[in-house]
């Protein structure tokens, strides 16, 4: 008892940084210009954003390890004939991982929309290899149809959890993007649907915005209410459509940020939950986020009536930083090797315990080196470039 509640302490402080520092996702489909200058603002008054000066020198970055990281070993996904559906398998991919994180390149709308259906073939022949499951994190840019289109086309065994991205004050944003997702169920069924994520880092993003740090308060639950409201509409349109499945709706969010109303309201709970911004040793890290999610979102999730369903939304270890200063987080560096130590020590275990789990991340997204800086361009198994990152190897396991 005394030992939890010390533990609980330790824990309330190093997670509060963490889900600060987690906000790596938010911006992916964030609605309007306005808005990233809102959440860029009040990340910056919370300190933990990289300054955007950072923005003009980040093509004199000194991240050597990405640029020495373009290893050929990867490059078999290109198929000889004009199937999607056929392609090379590389043998160094095993579909070790229970669910990948990822965002095609150019779904930010900011920076113009410019994804293309080849480029999300290609990293679904390449995802397929190491997964059955992807999470995306919002709806902008035609990214539902994009990847569910992929999926159609390679014919891969892989199912979507789509997501909406609330934008606090943008009703829009939530709209737009329910319309495409309504769309895209038209246009491709329910076969790859998984789920439908209402909501990323919002109560993080709000109760931060209302200089609060409890989803929970009083301030916590208005910012609630909006995803409530946005929960329900999702699940009207849902069952509005006649679909031949029900789809379950659910809500991400960092690990501590959870508010009890939401959780009480879905089918599922994406919690992100990182070491790395916890200052573990890699050696430490797989424990701490299984003890973590365990007791911050697992237990208090099974005590709601409705029980939802809990994943980890993001973990994984930065395998390189822009600056010297994020290069270590006080623990470990941000490095292949302490990647590769998380790898053998999360993913298998994870595995075997039966938590589902989406691995962070996919590639090396250069969006979020120009904008943040730090470790937030280095999460990814593959480089930009989609090679596997030079040194890593995918665990032999097989995930359920
Ligand atoms: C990658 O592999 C292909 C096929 O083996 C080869 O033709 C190509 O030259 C290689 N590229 C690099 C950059 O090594
Ligand atoms: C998409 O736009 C961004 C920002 O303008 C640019 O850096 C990138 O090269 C573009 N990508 C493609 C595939 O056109
Ligand atoms: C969205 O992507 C799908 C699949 O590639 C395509 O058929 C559709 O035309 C796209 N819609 C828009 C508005 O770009
Ligand atoms: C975690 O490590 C970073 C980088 O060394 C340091 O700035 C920060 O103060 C540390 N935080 C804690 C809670 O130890």
């Amino acid at each position: 008892m005394d030992d939890s509640s010390h533990r609980g302490l330790n824990m309330s402080s190093t997670l509060e940084k963490q889900a600060k520092s987690s906000r790596k996702s938010k911006y992916i489909v964030i609605g309007s210009i306005v808005a990233v200058v809102v959440l860029a603002a009040v990340g910056t008054a919370v300190g933990v954003l990289v300054s955007k000066s950072n923005k003009s020198s980040s093509t004199g970055s000194s991240d050597t390890t990405a640029a020495s990281s373009t290893s050929n070993s990867s490059s078999t996904s290109s198929s000889s004939s004009n199937d999607p559906s056929v392609f090379t398998k590389d043998n160094n991919l095993r579909k070790a991982f229970y669910g990948l994180a990822y965002t095609p390149e150019g779904s930010l709308p900011d920076t113009g929309c410019n994804s293309t259906l080849e480029s999300v073939i290609k990293d679904v022949q390449l995802m397929s290899q190491l997964t059955s499951r992807i999470r995306l994190y919002g709806g902008d840019c035609n990214q539902s149809a994009l990847v569910l289109e992929a999926v159609k086309q390679t014919k891969v065994d892989v199912e979507v959890f789509l997501g909406n991205f609330v934008v606090d004050g943008d009703t829009g944003a939530y709209e737009r993007q329910r319309d495409v997702i309504k769309s895209a169920i038209e246009t491709y069924g329910t076969e790859h649907i998984a789920g439908i994520t209402v909501g990323n880092e919002f109560m993080l993003n709000y109760v931060v915005a209302h200089n609060s740090d409890n989803p929970n308060s009083a301030v916590g639950d208005e910012g609630a209410a909006i995803l409530l409201a946005n929960i329900a509409d999702t699940r009207s349109m849902l069952a509005g459509m006649n679909l031949d499945k029900t789809i379950p709706v659910g809500n991400s969010d960092a690990g501590s940020y959870f508010n009890t109303k939401v959780l009480s309201a879905v089918d599922y709970g994406l919690s992100n939950v990182h070491a790395w911004f916890a200052n573990t040793t890699a050696a430490a890290a797989s424990s701490w986020v299984t003890n973590f999610f365990e007791e911050t979102n697992v237990q208090p999730a099974a005590l709601l009536s409705n029980k939802p369903k809990m994943y980890i939304a993001e973990t994984g270890w930065p395998t390189a930083s822009k600056d010297l200063g994020n290069a270590n987080n006080g623990a470990s560096d941000a490095s292949i090797a302490n990647l590769q130590i998380f790898l053998d020590t999360f993913v298998c275990e994870a595995n075997t315990a039966g938590i589902p789990y989406f691995f962070f991340e996919f590639f090396d997204e250069v969006w979020k080196d120009i904008k943040y800086g730090g470790v937030e361009g280095h999460w990814g198994l593959f480089d930009e470039e989609r090679n596997l990152k030079t040194g890593l190897t995918i665990p032999t396991c097989v995930s359920p």
